[in-house]
């Protein structure tokens, strides 16, 4: 039978919790076998158990059978290189906000996988266009057809946490994205169940660059003593009927990755009102990172 997005298998690079949710929704939702890979084992582990956990309880809520959880389990191995896999037909990195960080990953993929696979990535603000420039293999030209192909088919995947239970999925086109790869991006993100919304490659895409300013402006009501962290929560919880006020969701996404973004935000656009605070800077130096290491605007224990 055959499927709009054509992947019989996907890679996923990255086992925190936006590569453990995108493995988890293409497994049990999209039904294709995912090999994953980190470079820690510890991370691997974790994510595993999340995973046979998400799948006990979607079990025990009557959502999916037995059998279900059991094949979407068993769609998922771990891989312990890039090499592992060479033969899938794309591969969705989700790895930390770091731009050279990505560039290096993106010219591995180049190197490795199939010509035709699929590069995405999870990037949450980082040019696409700029990931798309590190695929063209070295020494070949951006401007040839070769290298226009290499580059065409990186896109922006942008999955939102937590990823199981977040019904989006915005999608970016790089400058040099195909219309294929977009269509077959897109295709793929509604068989893991997710509506798709497109947004140009500009720093932050639609979400975070509306998001982010309001998280910043609230931790900068928090610094001005304006009110309580409590009381600028519940403000826009009770008041706005947010699921999470804006310092809970801070923690939540991540105090580093909040600044990550905030940062290419400010130095993509030289606009002052994306300056992060130095507040949020001080945290991250003190490494309070919110909710993964137990510590940011509140204390974590679980
Ligand atoms: N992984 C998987 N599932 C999770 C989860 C996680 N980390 N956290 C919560 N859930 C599931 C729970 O298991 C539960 O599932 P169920 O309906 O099957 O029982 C469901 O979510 C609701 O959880 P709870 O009842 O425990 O708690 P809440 O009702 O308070 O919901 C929440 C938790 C879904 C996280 C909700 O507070 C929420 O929607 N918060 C806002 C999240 C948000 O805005 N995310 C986007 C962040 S921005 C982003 O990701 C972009 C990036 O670029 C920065």
């Amino acid at each position: 039978m055959s499927i709009p997005h054509g992947i019989r298998t996907l890679g996923v690079l990255g086992a925190g919790q936006m590569g453990l949710g995108i493995a988890f929704v293409s497994a049990l939702r999209a039904k294709v076998p995912v090999l994953l890979h980190d470079r820690s084992a510890d991370q691997v582990k974790k994510g595993l158990s999340l995973m046979d956990k998400l799948l006990d309880k979607d079990v025990g809520k009557g959502r999916i059978t037995a059998d279900d959880a059991k094949d979407a389990r068993g769609r998922v191995t771990v891989v312990p290189d890039l090499k592992g896999m060479r033969d899938v037909d794309m591969v969705v990195e989700a790895v930390s906000e770091h731009l050279p960080l990505k560039q290096s990953i993106f010219s591995s993929f180049a190197a490795e996988l199939r010509p035709d696979a699929i590069l995405a990535s999870n990037t949450s603000s980082i040019s696409i266009t700029k990931i798309a420039a590190a695929a063209v293999p070295g020494g070949m030209s951006a401007a040839s057809d070769a290298g226009k192909a290499s580059a065409g088919r990186v896109v922006g995947l942008h999955f939102f946490n937590p990823v199981p239970v977040m019904k989006l999925v915005e999608l970016i086109s790089a400058l040099q994205t195909t219309p294929e790869t977009l269509d077959r991006a897109r295709a793929f993100a509604v068989a893991c169940g997710k509506e798709v919304t497109t947004s140009k490659d500009v720093p932050g895409f639609v979400s975070n660059a509306l998001l982010m300013p309001f998280i910043n402006e609230a931790i900068m009501c928090l610094e001005k003593g304006t009110a309580t962290r409590e009381d600028i929560d519940t403000t826009l919880k009770l008041g706005m009927n947010h699921p999470m006020g804006p310092l809970q969701l801070a923690d939540f996404i991540g105090l580093d990755t909040c600044l990550a973004i905030q940062q290419t935000l400010y130095e993509g656009t030289r606009d002052s009102k994306y300056r992060p605070s130095i507040l949020l800077e001080r945290m991250v130096d003190a490494q309070w990172y919110g909710r993964k290491n137990g510590k940011g605007f509140y204390e974590y224990s679980d």
